[in-house]
């Protein structure tokens, strides 16, 4: 009896339809962007998965990883390209980049003290970088912005992180 007690748990403890959704699930149904934010997170360690601040910390760190990839795709383009008016938009995106990359990293120290109130305010300034960037280009016909894509998906995770943190802020 008491054996077929202990199969019955190992059974219920083995079979992955009786385990409650994990963390990572659960924290990204809660974003906008619920996909782009599993992916985000998968990479996370063992030791980020254990609560909400600190996946909110991880998908910080990507979203400054990811802006310094833009970063860095900005400075080549500026070396490739001659057009006066479009130099001007990647320097301005480049400056604008910058900032919002210093913001997401102030933002990750912050998260270590509870300062919830200043992440939510950086982060939600370096989602704004996104759309900055992205308008400049339209300041003149027949340019099309060469960061689209970039922009787009620096915009959606900012807003990943922003979801998180303000779900870390609750706990
Ligand atoms: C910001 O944080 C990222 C990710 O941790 C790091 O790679 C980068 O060097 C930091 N940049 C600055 C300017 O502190």
């Amino acid at each position: 009896m008491s054996y077929s007690i202990f199969f019955f748990f190992i059974l219920v403890l083995a079979n992955p339809s009786h385990q409650a959704p994990d963390l990572v699930t659960t924290t990204c149904d809660k974003t906008l962007y619920k996909d782009l934010c599993k992916s985000a997170l998968a990479t996370a360690p063992k030791t980020d998965v254990k609560d909400v601040q600190s996946l909110a910390k991880f998908a910080l760190e990507m979203t400054s990883l990811n802006g310094g990839e833009i970063h860095k795709r900005i400075t080549q383009l500026l070396t490739t390209n001659s057009d006066e008016f479009v130099k001007q938009c990647l320097t301005d995106c480049s400056t604008v980049y910058q900032d919002a990359i210093d913001q997401l990293n102030d933002s990750m120290v912050a998260l270590d003290t509870k300062a919830f109130n200043d992440v939510n305010t950086w982060v939600s300034a370096a989602m704004t970088v996104a759309q900055s960037c992205e308008d400049g280009f339209k300041g003149k016909q027949g340019i099309v912005s060469p960061l689209t894509d970039m922009n787009k998906r620096f915009g959606q995770l900012c807003s990943v992180s922003l979801a998180i943190t303000n779900q870390a802020a609750k706990n």
